[in-house]
């Protein structure tokens, strides 16, 4: 992962600031953080039931104007998101991300577009960020939850090291009810040994941090 620190415009409160928000790099794709005139691509891509049910908050049907208020809203309170997008050519694979609660650990998130499954992009993109709040920030560990009902997601956590750590409920907006999830926790001691272990397989997308100029 190559992090590439950007100055872009926060929006806020009818206050125009700047603040840094970074672009994560890794073998196959760019995060960067979502803009407005990524608003019709998203929704192309997160209309789709099959997403919408795994995931705590995102809308069914998925329209351009959610998009566009998922957009006003990143980067100015507790959420942090990232859109997944192709290194070759820019195009749009799905979203992922992390919340900081001022008070508790970070938790990561994700969705990908269903022409993308199982392609490993989930799990690489997981990764990056991960790495990012590892390397940037001071959190001692990551939280992660899935719906016991979603193995897929279960398996990405996995592959990123994350260790159960107990049942809950999450609310679910589509489903208008509290549905059953498995809980996750990846600590800093665990994922300094993981990366320092260097085990071939998560060198494929290990990072490497390069500051650099975006555009
Ligand atoms: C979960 C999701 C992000 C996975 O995206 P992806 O890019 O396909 O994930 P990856 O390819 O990195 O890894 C998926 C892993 O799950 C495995 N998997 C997929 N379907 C599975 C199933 N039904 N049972 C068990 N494992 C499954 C894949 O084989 C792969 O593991 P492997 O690399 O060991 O073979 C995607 O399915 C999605 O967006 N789902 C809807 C939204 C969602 O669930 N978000 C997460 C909320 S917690």
């Amino acid at each position: 992962m190559t992090a590439l620190e950007t100055i872009l415009e926060c929006r806020g409160s009818g206050v125009t600031t700047e603040c840094s928000i970074p672009v994560l790099e890794t073998e196959r794709l760019v995060l960067r953080a979502p803009r407005f005139e990524d608003a019709r691509a998203i929704a192309g891509v997160a209309n789709d039931r099959r997403i919408a049910e795994m995931t705590a908050n995102l809308p069914h049907p998925y329209a351009e104007k959610d998009a566009e208020n998922w957009i006003t809203n990143a980067w100015q309170g507790e959420d942090h998101p990232f859109l997944i997008t192709s290194k070759t050519d820019g195009a749009l694979i799905g979203a992922t991300g992390f919340v900081m609660p001022e008070i508790g650990d970070p938790e990561i998130g994700y969705w990908v577009g269903i022409a993308h499954w199982g392609k490993g992009y989930a799990t690489e993109a997981a990764r990056a960020v991960v790495d990012h709040l590892f390397m940037n920030h001071a959190a001692k560990s990551i939280a992660a939850r899935a719906r016991v009902v979603n193995p897929a997601s279960r398996r990405v956590i996995e592959k990123c090291g994350f260790q159960w750590v107990g049942a809950g409920l999450t609310r679910s907006r589509l489903l208008a009810s509290s549905v059953p999830v498995d809980k996750f926790q990846l600590d800093r001691s665990v994922w300094s040994s993981l990366k320092a272990w260097r085990d071939p397989i998560l060198r494929r997308s290990a990072p490497k941090i390069v500051i650099g100029e975006l555009g």
